[in-house]
C-alpha cells in the first residue's frame, strides 16, 4: 500500500461504517468526503454478523453496494477482514470461541477482542471468510490494502489454549526434561511426568496477581505462546487472501508498544506497518515519537501508516478533552516527522449507539461542515495534496539505536523483585525522550537487527541476554560502537535463569564491572552522585560494583558504598562499553547522552528552545526536516542550510530565523 510510486501523495482517510447508517447518508458523506480531500476508506471492520448470518450462509450485498459507490467516488479501500469480533450466533452454537480470562472465567458472548485463537471454530470460519473476501473483491484495482482482524491483543486461557500450550512447548523443549530444566521445576517441588500436567499460568495456578507469578519461566512462555497464537490467527487470514491474490498488501493495526504482543516477530508477517495513535492530551510529545520510532523500526525503517487517531477526542478516556486547534494537523505530521506515508482517522461518521458514539469523527453528529474538526481536516487535506509525494518513502539517518526487546520486557515485569517500580518501558522512555527532547534522531531496533549501522547502542535494563545477543554487543564494541546498558542487566538467559559468576553475566567482561549487591530504594529515597559539577539523584537501584577495567567520574555520596562508582566506561577493543547503575533524573540523561552523542560525533538535527521537534528523513540524499511546535507559544529556528519549505513552496536562505506560530509546522527539504 504504501508504495509511492503507485499512490503519489500521503493518503488520507479513515474506518468508515456506512453499514450503521440509511443509505440515503451515504450520498452525503461521498459529498463530505471530497470536501475534506479523503481519499482512503477503511472498510468492513466490524461486519461479520452481516456478512455471515449462520454457518453455511454468506451474504455481501450490503458490502458490494458499499465498495461500488466508493470505487465510483473515486477512493482507494483498505478492505478489513471483519473477524475483529464474532457474531453472537456463533458463540452461542460454539462456545469453544469464546475466551476465558486471566481469573479462569469464561465469557459469555460480547464486546471484543473475544474470539479465543485457539479455538476450531475461529479458526476456520475466521479464514473462511478472508478468503470469500478475498475472491469477490479481487478486482478492485482501488483495494490497496487488506487490514485483517483489529487491534488483536488480550490473552485467553481456555482448555483449547491450555491443550494447545503444550503442542508449542513439546515443539519447543521436545523432552519434559529440557522442560524441567529450562523452568526450574526442581524449586517448590514442581516437577513434571507428563505434559498433561501442564496447566495454564493465571490466577488460578502460578499468578497471585497479573504481573505476579511465582514461576517465570512458565508464565514468560505463556506470554510468548499467546503472541505466537494470535500472529498464527493473523498469518492464517494473510495466507487465505494471498492465495487468491499472491500481491496483496496485508496488515493489521498495531498499538505502539503494546505488550501482550511481540510486534518484532509479527513484523515479519506483515506487508506494512500500520498502527493506531491515541495519546492523551497531557502525554509528553517524545511519548508519541518513541511509538512511532517503535513501529517504523520493528520494519527495518520502512514507512508506515497511521491506521487511526481521533480527529478531536476519544471516548474512552477518563477524562475525553479535546484535540486542542491544530493539534490533529500537528500530531498528524508527527506521524509523518517518524515514518508515516498515511495519515487516517477513526471514524469517518460518528455513530448514534454504543460506546463510541461520543468518540470523534469527521463527520459529527450534526451532520454538516461547519464545524471547527471539519475545517481543520478539510485544511489538512488541503495541505497533502500540496505535499504530494515529497515525503514519501523517505527514511531516517539515524545512528544512535535503541534496543527494545519483548522478553526482557515481559521478563523484567514477571521477576520477583528487585523492586515493583522497575518498568521496563519507563527505563527505555528516560533514555529516548533524553534523546528526543533533544532532538537526535533514534532507530528504535530489536535484538536481531544489524547493530553496525549504529555508532551507539542504547540497551537500558538488557536484563536477558538471549542466544547470542553479548556476541553481538561484543564485536559492536571491539570493532568501534559504543554501547550502553544499565542496572538489572545481563542477570538471566532466554529462560530466565540466572547466569552465575557474578553480574552483569555474559555482559561482564565487555563492561568491565563486577556488580556485587544491588539495593532497591523505597519510592521517596535517593542517593546522590555528581557529573560534571552538578549534583543528580540516584533512586530506584542503586549497583554495587567494582571496576574491573573500566573507569569511572561518578561516585555515590551516601549511605554504607558511599564512593563506589555509578556509572562507568569501558574502553573495549576499539569502542567503548557504557554501564549506569542507577536510575536518575531526565536532566541527568539529557547531560549525559548530549556528552556521549558528541564524543562520538553525532549532533541533533537542529538546535531548538525546549519543546520545538525536529526530525529528519531522507529522500534521494536530501534532507527533510519536520519542524514541529508542541509548545504554546510562537517559536523561532534558525535554519543551518538552504531549505524549501514544502508546504508554501518558498526559498528559505541559510541563516533564516524562521517563526512558527503555536503548533505549527513547517516541513522543509534541502535544495
Ligand atoms: C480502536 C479501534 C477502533 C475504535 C477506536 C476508538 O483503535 O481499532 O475500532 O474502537 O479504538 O478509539
Ligand atoms: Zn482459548
Amino acid at each position: 500500500m504504501i508504495d509511492s510510486e503507485k499512490i503519489g501523495k500521503v493518503l488520507y482517510g479513515g474506518d468508515y461504517n456506512p453499514e450503521q447508517w440509511p443509505e440515503e447518508v451515504w450520498e452525503e458523506d461521498m459529498r463530505l468526503f471530497k470536501l475534506a480531500g479523503i481519499d482512503i476508506v477503511t472498510l468492513n471492520v466490524f461486519s461479520w454478523a452481516a456478512l455471515q448470518p449462520d454457518e453455511n450462509t454468506y451474504c455481501f450485498d450490503k458490502l458490494d453496494k458499499i465498495m461500488n459507490l466508493v470505487t465510483e467516488n473515486g477512493l482507494k479501500v483498505c478492505l478489513a477482514t471483519s473477524t475483529g469480533a464474532h457474531p453472537a450466533w456463533m458463540a452461542h452454537r460454539h462456545p469453544d470461541i469464546l475466551r476465558t480470562e486471566f481469573n479462569g472465567m469464561k465469557r459469555k458472548f460480547g464486546g471484543r477482542h473475544n474470539s479465543c485463537p485457539n479455538s476450531p471454530t475461529f479458526q476456520l470460519y475466521s479464514v473462511r471468510l478472508a478468503k470469500k473476501l478475498a475472491e469477490r473483491y479481487k478486482g478492485y484495482d482501488n483495494l490497496v490494502a487488506w487490514h485483517v482482524g483489529n487491534e488483536y491483543g488480550g490473552e485467553c486461557y481456555c482448555e483449547n489454549c491450555e491443550a494447545a500450550f503444550r503442542v508449542w512447548l513439546k515443539q519447543k523443549y521436545g523432552t519434559l526434561e529440557a522442560l524441567n530444566k529450562a523452568w526450574n521445576t526442581a524449586f517448590w517441588g514442581h516437577t513434571f511426568y507428563d505434559w498433561e500436567e501442564i496447566v495454564v499460568p493465571n490466577l488460578l495456578s502460578e499468578h497471585f496477581e497479573e504481573d505476579r507469578t511465582m514461576f517465570q519461566g512458565i508464565s514468560l512462555d505463556y506470554r510468548r505462546f499467546n503472541s505466537d497464537s494470535l500472529l498464527k490467527c493473523y498469518e492464517a487470514e494473510a495466507a487465505a487472501i494471498r492465495s487468491v491474490i499472491p500481491d496483496a498488501q496485508i496488515t493489521t493495526n498495531l498499538m505502539g508498544f503494546y505488550k501482550s504482543l511481540d510486534y518484532q516477530k509479527w513484523a515479519d508477517s506483515m506487508d506494512f506497518i500500520s498502527w493506531d495513535n491515541y495519546p492523551a492530551n497531557e502525554d509528553p510529545y517524545a511519548r508519541m515519537a518513541m511509538n512511532h520510532d517503535l513501529m517504523r523500526g520493528i520494519k527495518g525503517g520502512k514507512p508506515f501508516v497511521l491506521m487511526e487517531q481521533t480527529p478531536s477526542v476519544t471516548n474512552w478516556l477518563a477524562y475525553n478533552a479535546l484535540k486542542r486547534p491544530d493539534v490533529m494537523r500537528l500530531w498528524s505530521y508527527q506521524a509523518m516527522a517518524h515514518g508515516a506515508d498515511a495519515v487516517m482517522f477513526f471514524q469517518m461518521r460518528r455513530s448514534i449507539g454504543a460506546c463510541e458514539k461520543y468518540h470523534g469523527a469527521v463527520i459529527d453528529h450534526v451532520g454538516h461542515e461547519n464545524t471547527r474538526v471539519f475545517r481543520e481536516i478539510q485544511a489538512m487535506g488541503k495541505e497533502l495534496e500540496v505535499l504530494g509525494d515529497e515525503t514519501l518513502g523517505a527514511r531516517g539517518a539515524a545512528k544512535i539505536a535503541l534496543l527494545a526487546d519483548w522478553d526482557n520486557w515481559w521478563s523484567v515485569e514477571y521477576s520477583a523483585g528487585p523492586s515493583r517500580d522497575l518498568k521496563y518501558l519507563d527505563e527505555l522512555f528516560l533514555y529516548y525522550r533524553a534523546l528526543e527532547e533533544q532532538n537526535f534522531q533514534v532507530d528504535i531496533i530489536g535484538m536481531k537487527d544489524d547493530f553496525s549501522k549504529y555508532q551507539v547502542v542504547l540497551a537500558p535494563i538488557l536484563y536477558m541476554t538471549k542466544g547470542t545477543v553479548d556476541e553481538k554487543i561484543r564485536k559492536f564494541v571491539q570493532e568501534g560502537g559504543t554501547f550502553l546498558t544499565t542496572f538489572f542487566s545481563g542477570m538471566v538467559e532466554e529462560h530466565d535463569l540466572v547466569v552465575t559468576g557474578g553480574y552483569p553475566g555474559r555482559l561482564r567482561d565487555i563492561l568491565g564491572i563486577w556488580v556485587e549487591e544491588s539495593d532497591a530504594l523505597p519510592s521517596q529515597a535517593a542517593n546522590h552522585f555528581s557529573y560534571k559539577g552538578t549534583e543528580y539523584p540516584a533512586v530506584l537501584l542503586c549497583d554495587l560494583m567494582h571496576l574491573e577495567g573500566a573507569e569511572s567520574e561518578s561516585f555515590y555520596q551516601e549511605d554504607f558504598y558511599a564512593g563506589m562508582p555509578v556509572w562507568t566506561k569501558h574502553h573495549f577493543g576499539k569502542g567503548n562499553a557504557v554501564y549506569v547503575g542507577t536510575r536518575s533524573n531526565l536532566e541527568f540523561y539529557k547531560r549525559f547522552l548530549r556528552d556521549l552523542c558528541e564524543e562520538n560525533g553525532i549532533s541533533p538535527a537542529l538546535e531548538t528552545a525546549e519543546g520545538v521537534e525536529v526530525t529528519e528523513r531522507l529522500k534521494e540524499g536530501k534532507s527533510i526536516l519536520f519542524v514541529l511546535n508542541h509548545t504554546e507559544e510562537a517559536q523561532s529556528v534558525r535554519l543551518e542550510k538552504t531549505r524549501k519549505d514544502l508546504l508554501t513552496g518558498e526559498v528559505l536562505p541559510e541563516g533564516t530565523e524562521l517563526f512558527l506560530a503555536k503548533k505549527d509546522v513547517k516541513i522543509l527539504k534541502e535544495l
